[in-house]
């Protein structure tokens, strides 16, 4: 078994970055609800514990509190922000309201420099109401801001550590670093999270669920259902049966690109299949976000079935289900966190389905997914190319899906698209060969159901608008509108509005996720 840290969600919007900075360094880690059963988070043989941040106050009547088991086990310990509260309420030191909290981006001063805190520290993000009066017995403080006279705490012979700051996020100097020197120097895990193994660790559970049964693969031509079927054909070979639907819902050439690549670069021949008209006349009327996303994959599933019972009904269907969708999709019980909107591949899958699900990528993060496809052979177009939800242009194409909304839609995503392409801008590539910092996460066209007044060669015209949306992202849970050029702008406004009917107002999303997504619907 993979040497794993856990890490306890406490309710921080944080968490899954916890988990996913703490893979950085090679060390499997996985996140659980912080009152998750003591054998559930046991189950991965965890080297140690890290407890996230959370709302509210420790002390508080009904705050959430360290489970026994965690302080029981003896294993390191590693408390963030609320995490680090809890530690300290929960071995006798002292946690008290501060009158104005610490938020933002601080200096901290090492004060006792320690091979999990060295003294080269600077820049830390803070958010935390409360503030640490005293020490548990046995602590050390090791670090102070401005604000915040214990910053940081050690306790070298339990192991227990807190940081009043956030070290899984970006704006933390060296954070993915302490979080690497907690998982391999004090819990002693070994850096063994590799493509390698996730890839042999896959096969193995493929091979264990799928035994010499047959598998169909649903690739809709985004990274996720590839690298999933990549990952499955691996495992199984032709006992995988691969289909392609072609909904109507995607962008330009989009179909021959992905057949092409299979075929080409793992000899896995696709089905395709032309589903066109079937998608069109299930989605006429209607507009509502959620009825669509239901719709489409209540269809897939269906087309699916069809296809099955043609190949003389393989028992399982692969999905390229990743870590975020199901968290965010609230389908597992890993996470304390709102569901925002239901994915295609995981929440709207219909109740009486007659096939068994393979989700090889289940426990992946995005990046991850990427380094696996690469390590298995695919092209890096296909690997890097930016991501495409399930439901494809539906939900970019607000309002009622017609097809001449959707060509004029997939006209200007092409033209927003090459643009990008051309001016070195779009595709997602990975950080260390990253040349630009406004690359582009996701960029893609969106025709809203406004009609505005406009002017052409001196003629009224009264017709739709698109919305430019261009993110900067690295895991798709928070993004940042990408700052993109003004005359890179004007010139795929411009090519919009001539070169594509119907619309004659371009409009350029300046929303950050949160508050918006990243979609539109
Ligand atoms: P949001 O809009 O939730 O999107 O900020 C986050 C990322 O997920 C993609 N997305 C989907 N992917 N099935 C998918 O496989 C879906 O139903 C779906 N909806 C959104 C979105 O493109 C972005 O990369």
């Amino acid at each position: 078994m993979t040497d794993a840290i856990a890490v306890l969600d406490f309710g921080s919007q944080y968490a899954q970055l916890i988990a996913r900075r703490v893979r950085e360094s090679n060390v499997y880690s996985e996140l659980f609800p912080c009152d998750a059963p003591e054998q559930q988070v046991m189950s991965i043989n965890p080297k140690g514990i890290i407890m996230s941040g959370g709302p509210g106050s420790v002390f508080q009547p009904g705050a959430r509190q360290i489970p026994a088991y965690v302080l029981q086990s003896g294993l390191p310990i590693l408390g963030i922000c609320y995490g680090m509260q809890a530690l300290v309420h929960a071995l006798g030191g002292t946690v008290s309201a501060s009158p104005e909290g610490e938020y933002g981006i601080t200096s901290l001063e090492v004060v006792k420099a320690t091979t999990f805190l060295p003294a080269s520290q600077q820049q830390v993000l803070m958010s935390h109401g409360d503030t640490i009066e005293e020490l548990p017995p046995g602590f050390t403080n090791l670090a102070r801001t401005g604000k915040s006279p214990i910053a940081a705490m050690g306790d070298p012979h339990r192991n227990y550590y807190g940081l009043l700051f956030h070290p899984e996020v970006r704006h933390t100097q060296g954070g993915a670093e302490i979080l690497r020197r907690f998982a391999i120097d004090i819990c002693g895990a070994k850096a063994e999270w590799t493509p390698e193994s996730i890839i042999n660790q896959s096969v193995e559970s493929i091979h264990q669920q799928v035994g010499a049964r047959r598998a169909l693969a649903a690739v809709s031509g985004g990274v996720d259902s590839s690298v999933a079927a990549a990952l499955v054909h691996r495992a199984i070979g032709d006992q995988l049966v691969a289909v392609f639907v072609d909904t109507g819902l995607l962008r330009k050439h989009e179909g021959l690109q992905v057949t092409q690549a299979f075929k080409e670069y793992l000899g896995l021949e696709l089905i395709a299949v032309d589903a066109r008209q079937e998608f069109m006349d299930a989605l006429r009327g209607i507009i509502d976000p959620e009825e669509k996303r239901k719709i489409i994959g209540e269809r897939f599933i269906r087309i699916f079935e069809a296809q099955a019972r043609q190949l003389g009904l393989p028992e399982f269907l692969v999905q390229g289900t990743i870590y975020p969708d199901v968290v965010e999709s609230r389908a597992s019980d890993r996470s304390k966190s709102d569901r925002i909107k239901t994915h295609h591949n995981v929440g709207g899958l219909p109740d009486q389905m007659q096939f068994e699900l393979v989700e090889p990528l289940r426990y992946l993060f995005k990046d991850e997914v990427r380094v696996v496809g690469e390590a298995l052979g695919l092209p890096p177009d296909l690997v890097w190319r930016q991501p495409f939800p399930g439901p494809g242009l539906a939900v970019r194409c607000l309002g009622e899906i017609t097809p001449e909304r959707l060509t004029c839609l997939r006209a200007a995503d092409e033209i927003l698209t090459s643009e990008l392409r051309a001016a070195g801008l779009l595709n997602i590539i990975p950080k260390e060969r990253l040349t630009t910092a406004t690359a582009t996460a996701q960029a893609f066209a969106v025709l809203l159901p406004v009609q505005s007044v406009g002017v052409m060669g001196d003629q009224r015209t009264y017709e739709e608008v698109i919305a430019l949306r261009a993110v900067t992202t690295e895991d798709f849970m928070t993004a940042d509108w990408a700052r993109l050029p003004h005359d890179l702008l004007a010139r795929i406004a411009n090519r919009i509005v001539n070169e594509v009917g119907g619309v004659n107002r371009v409009v350029y999303d300046i929303t950050a996720k949160p508050p918006a997504t990243i979609e539109w619907e």
